[in-house]
């Protein structure tokens, strides 16, 4: 949530910043700024809306400089405004600061310092911390941020600019990511690598409780409490490429397009077909304490919590043992039971998704085996946990998320299957489902050529504001991806079901007419699920069914089929799942939404 850029170095940066906010426009995108010291003054630059209207305001009144701070912003503290976009100044005007995260105490803060004269012009917690660190300003600007840091409650990833320290950037992070991207005379602060792959691909991971003072002859990294760390110059794995639209029209839309190669990624090495093993590199050092494992629970949130539950079934399925899904918000709350034995799993495409990690750390801090299944490397789950696996799905910079669920269904299996391999699953049928795993790239392949059919069936529900999405067994949780990924970015109201909870009370809402998605591929429920479709037709309602290729019967039932090639059911989702993110993008974009950046929403959500 929100981006931070930052520059210095030899270069006139203002180009360089608004690149670099626009590849963080996927983090948050109401309002934005950017800050730079001008001829010995703080000049700056805010727009609400987008970074188009910041970029018109700098073409209008252009700035100019080697070293500045720039940031996105997702409101969490105060409206969307002009007034409140960072960065914001100290009430002197010489100094200020770009900040992700959120100030906890800053009622309390704001009240003690409008004691000590301080003034406020925003609503924001963020405006409270650059004032904090001008209380404490005496000539040294890493003291005074050490200082103000010290009395914060809360999260943050800043960066800090002083008009009296024209060429120093100084920035420091606690539960907010941070990277300082390296190159030759000249650094890049971020919160997020794609602003900096353009420029170089080394980079420093600033860990909690660590700050960096930057300038253009160097850096030097510390702790908040002053003492030096030396930190490892670590490589950004991904290309530009990989965060360029590449001649689609949307991100979710190349993103839904990638799934066969991000698929394939996701499973390279891991697969010994002859063995009938899995081959999860990264849980080795665990693999004494997983192969004991009596109960595993799952925690994530939206779509990865989705994925978790595919996890539930295939763990208990193929593995036989006891796993539950959990919303991490909900987790950490609920005073969880872990026993000797328990295994936790976050997952998370961001690595940086506030609830999980705390649920996350919550787990640790009871005894539990903490492991992560994250797309992110060197995010900050993928730090704390102790052991865990990347899908190597590549960037995923479409809120809504895809290719990342994909990926993580295809870990879940090959985890499933691993473990599985251990207790219950013998070598040829671990064989039949890895040779089923290799081929589902290619299956994918298949639906996706139906991406033209589904948009014209879009068409004709553009006007229904609800929808219902049903699926029972391994396609449940892919009812409820569906639904969310049509109500994120199209905003039609959509539920997802378990089918036969429909008779519960939700039959109610079908009326003549509205739309109703059934996953109805062939499987052990098929039968039953057939029974649901009649109910709703008997109703009036228009159904949409993802069924199974071979199945000519379906097409008497429904009024839409889109087809799936033929799978094992534990596999099923990998490919039910997606036309339903396409029905949802054709819809999204037949009302004229903004796919990439649905309203309210923004990629990474690091405040609870
Ligand atoms: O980065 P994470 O996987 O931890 O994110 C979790 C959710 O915020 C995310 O899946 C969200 O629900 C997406 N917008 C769904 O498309």
């Amino acid at each position: 949530m929100c981006g931070i850029v930052a520059y210095t170095g030899h270069k006139a940066c203002t180009r360089i910043l608004l690149e670099g906010l626009k590849r963080l426009e996927y983090r948050g995108y109401d309002s934005a700024g950017m800050a730079m010291v001008q001829e010995g003054v703080l000049a700056v630059r805010r727009a609400a809306g987008r970074i188009s209207a910041l970029e018109q305001l700098i073409g209008e009144d252009p700035l100019e400089g080697v070293t500045g701070i720039a940031h996105t912003r997702w409101a969490t503290h105060g409206a969307p405004t002009k007034k409140n976009a960072h960065p914001h100044l100290d009430d002197t005007g010489r100094i200020g600061l770009v900040h992700n995260g959120i100030i906890e105490n800053y009622t309390a803060l704001k009240t003690w310092l409008q004691s000590q004269g301080k003034s406020f012009r925003s609503e924001t917690d963020s405006e409270v911390l650059v004032n904090l660190i001008s209380h404490f300003y005496q000539g040294n600007l890493v003291d005074a941020v050490q200082k103000a840091l010290g009395e914060v409650k809360g999260t943050y990833g800043i960066a800090v600019v002083s008009a009296d320290h024209p060429n120093t950037i100084v920035a420091a992070r606690k539960g907010s990511p941070l990277l300082l991207g390296v190159g030759e005379n000249e650094y890049v602060v971020a919160s997020d690598a794609s602003a900096i792959v353009e420029h170089t691909t080394s980079a420093v991971y600033l860990d909690d409780g660590e700050m960096v003072e930057i300038t253009p002859e160097g850096f030097r990294t510390l702790t908040l409490d002053n003492n030096l760390v030396s930190k490892e110059l670590e490589n950004i794995e991904f290309s530009l490429q990989q965060i360029e639209l590449d001649g689609y029209e949307h991100f979710m839309l190349k993103e839904i397009f990638e799934q066969p190669v991000s698929v394939q990624n996701t499973l390279r090495g891991r697969v010994d077909l002859e063995a009938g093993q899995a081959i999860l590199g990264g849980l080795q050092n665990v693999a004494g304490q997983l192969s004991k494992a009596k109960r595993i629970i799952i925690t994530a949130c939206g779509t990865a919590w989705h994925a978790g539950l595919v996890g539930e079934f295939l763990l208990e399925h193929l593995a036989r043992i006891p796993t539950e899904v959990e919303y991490a918000s909900e987790f950490r709350y609920r005073n969880p039971i872990i026993e000797p034995g328990t295994v936790v799993i976050a997952i998370s495409q961001s690595g940086e998704t506030a609830d999980t990690l705390a649920a996350l750390r919550e787990a640790k801090q009871r005894g539990a085996l903490a492991l992560g299944i994250v797309n992110v490397v060197g995010s900050t789950i993928a730090r704390e946990t102790n052991a865990g696996v990347y899908l190597h799905c590549g960037p995923e910079i479409g809120v809504a998320s895809t290719k990342a669920f994909s990926s993580q269904l295809v870990m879940l299996a090959l985890l499933a299957i691993e473990l599985g391999r251990q207790r219950s699953l013998d070598q040829q049928q671990a064989r039949e489902l890895l040779g089923h795993l290799s081929g589902i790239p290619g299956k994918i392949e298949k639906v996706l050529a139906q991406s033209d059919q589904i948009r014209q069936v879009a068409q004709l529900y553009l006007q229904r504001e609800h929808w219902l999405f049903l699926g029972r067994g391994y396609n449940y949780p892919v009812a409820l991806e569906g639904a969310l990924k049509l109500k994120e970015i199209s905003y039609s109201h959509a539920e997802g079901l378990p089918a036969a909870e429909m008779k519960h009370g939700p039959i109610a809402l079908i009326n003549e007419g509205m739309p109703t998605v059934f996953i109805a591929t062939s499987g052990s429920q098929y039968e039953k699920v057939l029974s649901n479709i009649e109910e709703v037709r008997a109703r009036g309602g228009k159904i949409l069914a993802v069924a199974t290729e071979n199945n000519a019967q379906i097409h008497k039932h429904v009024d839409h089929v889109f087809t799936i090639p033929e799978i094992p059911e534990p596999l099923s989702p990998l490919l039910t799942v997606v036309p339903l993110q396409l029905l949802a993008y054709h819809t999204a974009v037949g009302r004229d939404c903004a796919v990439d950046k649905p309203r309210n929403l923004a990629k990474s959500v690091t405040v609870e």
